[in-house]
């Protein structure tokens, strides 16, 4: 069992400054834990409740207690902002009004309605989820943590963050805005990731049994409005004076960071193909992956020495089994996803030869410029997609 770092004495915590939590590296390399003391949990929780009585943001989700609608709202943010989710959070839930209409989706229509959310095997899995919870549930959202994380998608933060939201259980959540601000409560001495036992011990100590929907949603507005990363607006927080990285003057400093890997960039060459009758190659990917079941141009990774034209149809060739001819440069495109970039060479192709095979895709089809849009494509393609209509506007 963790040993505890305790309030001992008079202080609230053993061996810290007034009003202040430390926390050493060599007693946490030593498995020991933050144990708050029942006076400051009381203060803390009472501090942060009134502040989001008065501060706390109004959300769509915030609004309702169906638990799905909550639980389609923590999906959409996992890696994505507030400002983003919202308007995707009111036509989806238009869309798909309940667990059933998107259990009965087809996955086309549900990766549509995300399209331009990002991370995609959020909606494959919330699919898939909706179907488990149909089939195994009647529908109905389950009350535990244990049952919730053992839906596609759901780890423990999102779980606790659906259950206090939609049931109003004590179910602790640690996103990383709640990672921040308790890595400055505390001045966490590593960084999050190593630090996760300690931290989500403090988010069980802190989460308000009496009102637990609202000291979670709470301490994630604290995190988003005012504990934020770079402009931390440290006069206004109800915090304050409990903060350890605070009193010490070392706010930016906390979270501590791992160092960072060197992001790679990929070249990727890709092909707009076109028949005779001007219609237009597309392929669907393999489920697996990070735009898995999405509709594409085809193209691939151009090799070391290899011309992005002879990567075009070497990779055509490759992954469809047909011969084109590569032409002219339409569009060049750069984008970034979280832990690579891509530069993506796209260029107008002609088909000459054979029937398209879908040898490393789901599915291959031809399509009118006209129908394009019906499908689910990556971001980044969008740019292409308009490329191609604004060429086909010119004489
Ligand atoms: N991020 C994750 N869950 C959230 C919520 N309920 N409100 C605001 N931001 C969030």
């Amino acid at each position: 069992m963790a040993k505890a770092f305790s309030s001992a004495g008079s202080d609230i915590f053993s061996g810290a400054a007034p009003g202040s939590t430390e926390i050493s590296l060599s007693s946490f390399v030593m498995g020991e834990s933050v144990v708050l003391n029942k006076e400051k949990i009381k203060n803390l929780r009472a501090l942060l409740l009134s502040w989001y009585a008065d501060q706390g943001r109004d959300l769509p989700w915030r609004r309702t207690q169906d638990p799905y609608a909550i639980w389609i709202s923590e999906i959409m943010l996992q890696q994505t902002q507030v400002k983003t989710v919202i308007p995707y959070y009111g036509r989806w839930l238009r869309r798909f009004p309940t667990v059933q209409a998107l259990a009965g989706a087809d996955q086309q229509t549900v990766l549509k309605a995300w399209e331009g959310l990002g991370y995609y095997a959020r909606a494959r899995n919330l699919h898939q989820a909706a179907q488990q919870l149909v089939n195994e549930y009647g529908g109905e959202f389950p009350t535990s943590v244990a049952a919730a994380i053992a839906l596609k998608g759901i780890g423990r933060t999102t779980a606790g963050g659906i259950l206090s939201a939609a049931f109003n259980l004590p179910t602790p959540i640690l996103d990383g805005n709640v990672k921040r601000v308790f890595a400055r409560i505390v001045a966490l001495p590593v960084p999050p990731n190593k630090g996760i036992t300690t931290l989500w011990h403090l988010s069980e100590q802190l989460i308000d049994p009496a009102q637990p929907r609202d000291f979670n949603q709470a301490i994630m507005d604290l995190g988003a409005t005012l504990c934020t990363r770079h402009r931390p607006d440290c006069l206004l927080c109800p915090w304050q004076s409990h903060c350890t990285a605070y009193n010490q003057n070392v706010v930016t400093d906390f979270p501590m960071t791992e160092p960072r890997k060197p992001i790679p960039h990929k070249q990727i060459g890709v092909a707009v193909i076109t028949d005779d009758h001007g219609k237009i190659l597309i392929d669907r990917r393999k489920q697996e992956g990070l735009l898995g079941g999405l509709w594409e141009f085809p193209g691939g990774k151009i090799e070391p020495d290899e011309s992005v034209e002879d990567c075009v149809s070497r990779e055509i060739k490759e992954e469809l089994g047909i011969d084109i001819e590569v032409g002219s440069r339409l569009i060049t495109i750069e984008h970034a996803y979280t832990h690579f970039k891509v530069t993506l060479n796209v260029f107008n192709c002609k088909h000459l030869s054979g029937e398209p095979q879908p040898i490393e895709c789901d599915e291959v089809k031809w399509v009118a410029l006209d129908e394009i849009d019906q499908y689910p494509f990556p971001k980044a393609n969008g740019q292409i997609i308009e490329a191609i209509k604004q060429q086909s506007l010119k004489p």
